[in-house]
């Protein structure tokens, strides 16, 4: 449990504090029961990261920080221990020199996202299915007091632990990621903002999905939900075949009219949607740091308004609403 010792102190002294009634314990079972084969590598990888003063510390576009001190010989021991951690998909990251570009520019999705959700100061925001963590440093950046997020992907787990021991403590202290999945969480209808980005697609119940980010919100408090849309009217749903993109685990994309619905079903009030683009080839690519297949092979290689099975093309929209 000493992995999250300290932030179960945190959670302790925030006003998720009833989440403890269960989260030690799915920890302790993570720890004991659940790990990944490669875990123990991944995380040796962690621990072998050099202790170094941060002098300079940015949450902007690309998450870094820096010590003009660190030589040369230390920058290739960094990249070493971060490659290890590789495949790395959504960032841009640099520490220490090291740059990690990473397969998705996530800082296009935060653009697009941003300007809509304004300033955070003094809230408790959640993130579910936050991958490495990426969105969560820009969420500090935006004034959180707290930023929570989980996701269930170990190898996300050890890059987020990576990034956040070369951060300054106080900064460090305010950002925690969970290896859970949206199932293991409690209503804890205490959150000021949730996000999920990219998830609602991967989930094969999508309403009981849209109830549990609403169980997690104090009243009034705000969701912020970005996903795969189609072009349609309020009942146009796409459930695509085995896979879409090459994707295998997609299920269900409605359109953003069909997405209002749902959520209005769901009890949110006050949907809107804040934008809508499609995925380009620079936003999701292969890289040094992400040397598998990547967007520009999951579409058909003769127009890219289609995927390679022939359905339309990745179109991502955002939509805020009130709890
Ligand atoms: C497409 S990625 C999106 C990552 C990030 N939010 C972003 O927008 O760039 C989907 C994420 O959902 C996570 N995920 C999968 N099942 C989940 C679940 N049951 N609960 C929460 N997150 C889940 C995956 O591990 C993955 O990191």
């Amino acid at each position: 449990m000493d992995l999250f010792k300290q932030d179960l102190v945190s959670v302790a002294q925030s006003p998720l504090s009833h989440w403890l009634e269960v989260l030690p314990a799915q920890l302790s079972h993570w720890q004991t029961k659940q790990l990944h084969g490669e875990w123990a590598q991944w995380y040796s990888s962690v621990r072998q990261l050099p202790q170094l003063e941060p002098s300079q510390v940015s949450l902007a576009d690309t998450v870094s920080v820096t010590n003009p001190q660190v030589s040369h010989g230390e920058q290739q021991r960094i990249a070493g221990l971060l490659q290890q951690l590789m495949p790395w998909r959504k960032g841009p990251f640099h520490l220490h020199g090291v740059t990690i570009d990473t397969e998705w520019r996530s800082d296009f999705k935060w653009q697009r996202v941003a300007p809509h959700v304004g300033d955070l100061s003094g809230q408790q925001v959640m993130d579910v299915g936050c991958g490495s963590g990426y969105h969560l440093w820009r969420m500090l950046e935006a004034g959180a007091e707290q930023v929570w997020g989980i996701d269930p992907g170990q190898l996300f787990v050890a890059q987020f632990l990576a990034v956040r021991h070369f951060m300054p403590s106080e900064l460090a202290a305010r950002v925690h990621l969970f290896p859970l999945g949206i199932d293991d969480l409690p209503p804890l209808a205490r959150l000021d903002t949730v996000f999920s980005m990219g998830v609602l697609y991967h989930r094969r119940s999508p309403i009981d999905f849209l109830q549990q980010l609403h169980g997690l919100l104090k009243p009034g408090g705000r969701l912020v939900l970005e996903t795969l849309v189609v072009e349609g009217d309020q009942q146009t749903v796409l459930v695509p075949g085995q896979t879409y993109g090459k994707m295998r685990n997609v299920w269900f994309i409605p359109s953003t009219e069909a997405l209002l619905h749902w959520l209005q079903r769901c009890r949110f009030k006050n949907a809107q949607v804040v934008d809508e683009s499609l995925t380009s080839v620079d936003e999701q690519r292969r890289t040094a740091w992400m040397e598998g297949q990547s967007l520009a092979d999951f579409l058909d290689p003769n127009d890219h308004r289609k995927t390679i099975e022939g359905y339309p093309a990745p179109r991502r929209a955002v939509i805020i609403a009130t709890a």
